[in-house]
């Protein structure tokens, strides 16, 4: 049987994908960054997860405007990243694993989550970016199943349901009849807002609370509504649904084995944690 292994999440902002061209690992700025992602390397060069299930927010790549799905799985066997006009290069192509991802929807639709099935999807920065912090050579040694959760195009889905989400997800993992390592990679958030007169907003003592309650409290952030989300953590703060549903597929008991946070990166204050079930 499968078996999940552990849970990362991270932010993603375009500018990482600026920062990795230029090789700026080492500048001031980014450094402190960056560095929290040595301890990660060394984890994942113990634990060799075979498939990450990840959890994102596309951004209007493969889905814009006009058709937003709340939930949406991809199926398909390979998974190519595209220019979204930031100016970054793209990433080489990530390896699915159809079967795998069949089992996981027919778990969620079974569970009464209305999916949207993606046999083919593009994916946006939300991916490409925590995956080259994990492996900068790009050279990646996992098949991946993409789990999009629509944190961009009001109604959103509430933090309940993303928790709920993330334990089917958990359980669903669980029935896979083969005998793989999986990591569930969350990513997004922590404060930020792009946009309208609040942009440039930071919650430091929120982020703080929400990465506490994690290990300690992991279902704290459900008491909030979106709109209250969207107060604490801003307008793209919301991207931490994406947290939720990852711890939530580690089950009742976690350990953080690392955790970073610093400010800013871009208008984002970056969050990153890496977290083990406890049986
Ligand atoms: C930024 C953050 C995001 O989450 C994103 O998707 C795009 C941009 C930023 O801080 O610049
Ligand atoms: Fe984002």
């Amino acid at each position: 049987m499968a078996k999940i292994i552990g849970g990362i999440t991270t932010s993603h902002v375009p500018a990482i994908g600026r920062a990795i061209a230029k090789g700026l690992q080492q500048d001031p700025y980014w450094k402190p960054f960056f560095d929290g992602f040595l301890p990660i390397h060394r984890w994942l060069k113990e634990a060799r997860p075979d498939v990450v299930v990840l959890l994102y927010n596309d951004h209007g790549l493969n889905f814009f405007l006009d058709k937003m799905p709340t939930f949406s799985v991809g199926a398909a066997s390979e998974y190519r990243n595209a220019d979204e006009g930031w100016g970054i290069p793209t990433v080489p192509p990530f390896k699915g694993d159809p079967a795998l991802s069949w089992q996981l929807i027919e778990s969620l639709v079974g569970e009464e989550f209305d999916l949207t099935t993606c046999q083919e999807m593009k994916v946006d920065h939300a991916f490409t970016l925590p995956m080259a912090l994990l492996w900068p050579d790009q050279n990646w040694p996992v098949r991946v199943i993409p789990v999009c959760i629509n944190t961009v195009q009001d109604p959103l889905p509430s933090a309940r349901r993303c928790w709920k989400l993330g334990e089917a997800i958990g359980r669903a993992v669980a029935q896979w009849s083969t005998d793989d390592r999986v990591l569930i990679l969350g990513t997004g958030g922590l404060s930020h807002q792009l946009d309208g007169e609040r942009a440039g907003f930071i919650n430091k003592e929120f982020d703080l609370r929400f990465m506490d309650s994690m290990v300690s409290d992991p279902q704290w952030a459900t008491q909030f509504t979106t709109r209250e989300l969207v107060e604490l953590a801003g307008t793209q703060g919301v991207e931490l649904l994406m947290w939720l549903s990852t711890r939530a597929a580690l089950g009742d008991k976690a350990v953080a084995l690392h955790r970073n946070y610093h400010i800013p990166i871009s208008n984002t204050a970056s969050g990153l944690m890496l977290l083990e079930p406890v049986a």
